[in-house]
């Protein structure tokens, strides 16, 4: 079976944690802080904190932005459930808005619809590592969490994405750009809120009692999470390069191919292809022993029992991510590559 994602892991990776583990110091420590750093510089901030998930970190995103219960929060429709649960977590609101239909990103005039004075904040996940039209977005005056759990790396003219929001967040859950089994960071340019995130984290030895987490990365996790990231130009490299392969061999099967502007780098962290016949290439990949996949579960608008939302039902009803991920090998390219093109002639 050609998986629909896997993590790269390399002897690297392995020493990293094998050293960690013969030092003793296997929780927060300082694997943790230099990875923060390293992180942090990536994206242009002046801190950053790890945490123990993606969705921990805009758990703690919103909370250090103290969004609450009657507050509202802007989020797209087609996006997973991380999103939704933590604005739950906070008993703030979601609101949802649809999707531009060429890139999969939210939509700037929807989410103008969705604006009341109730708006505290728009959460803005880059989706599939293309980059969302981020300086229309932050134009609006709402604050802007980045949500770049699927975009490390990626670029909106000459910017790292992470580099534009109040807050930016990230996942490294085994199968993400960079992986750390679970795992997330927040970074911000406000060292404020980034020590706030630092106390929510950890609840041990605080005085006053207020309500804290136990979300913290541990050094183990750190230590990897180093390594990936010093290998993420060529991580993102080898996905440029498998995607401009499938680029190239399937422009000609009258398939919607992905879609980035062009004043963005795209990383390819899922290639989304468009089909009428979405059921059938699921199960035809099935049969071929290629795990295809819908990027996105079930749209929120859906759980929430919502009516409209024409752009992310269309992407419900065709979008298909193909494999792709640096570990994929030449042979599984050109397999996946022979099985797309015997299934749409
Ligand atoms: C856009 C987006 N945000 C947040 C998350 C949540 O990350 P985690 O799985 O690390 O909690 C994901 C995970 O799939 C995601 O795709």
């Amino acid at each position: 079976m050609i998986s629909h994602s896997r993590p790269t892991l390399d002897q690297e990776e392995a020493a990293a944690v094998t050293r960690v583990l013969s030092s003793g110091q296997v929780s927060q420590g300082k694997e943790v802080l230099s990875f923060e750093k390293a992180l942090a510089t990536l994206v242009g901030a002046s801190g950053a904190a790890a945490v123990s998930s993606g969705t921990a970190a805009l758990h703690l995103a919103l909370q250090a932005l103290e969004i609450g219960e009657g507050d509202e929060v802007v989020i797209p429709s087609f996006v997973c459930t991380a999103l939704l649960n933590a604005i739950r977590y906070v008993r703030a609101t979601p609101v949802l808005a649809d999707i531009d239909g060429d890139t999969f990103n939210v939509a700037v005039r929807d989410i103008k619809r969705c604006l009341t004075r109730k708006t505290r904040a728009v959460i803005v996940p880059h989706m599939f590592g293309v980059p969302a039209d981020i300086d229309e977005i932050t134009a609006l005056g709402i604050p802007v969490i980045e949500d770049c759990a699927q975009s490390l790396g990626s670029c909106y003219r000459g910017a790292p994405a992470g580099s534009f929001g109040v807050l930016s967040v990230f996942s490294f859950y085994a199968t993400k750009v960079i992986c750390t089994g679970e795992g997330g960071m927040i970074a911000a340019k406000d060292l404020r809120l980034i020590n706030k995130i630092r106390d929510l984290r950890d609840y041990d030895e605080k005085e006053d009692g207020g309500l804290r987490y136990n979300y913290k990365l541990t050094d183990l996790q750190a230590a990897l999470g180093s390594v990936q990231l010093r290998r993420l130009p060529a991580l993102i490299g080898r996905r440029r390069a498998i995607a401009r392969q499938y680029d190239e061999s399937l422009r000609e099967y009258g398939l919607s191919l992905p879609v980035c502007p062009s004043d963005r780098e795209p990383i390819y962290y899922r290639y989304v292809i468009r089909t009428e016949r979405l059921g059938e290439l699921l199960n035809a990949g099935h049969t071929a022993g290629i795990a295809y996949r819908r990027p996105v579960f079930k749209p929120l608008h859906r759980y929430l029992g919502l009516a409209g939302y024409p752009q992310t039902e269309k992407a419900f009803h065709t979008a298909v991510s193909i494999p792709i991920y640096p570990s994929l090998s030449d042979v599984d390219v050109r397999t996946i590559l022979h099985h797309i093109q015997s299934f749409v002639k």
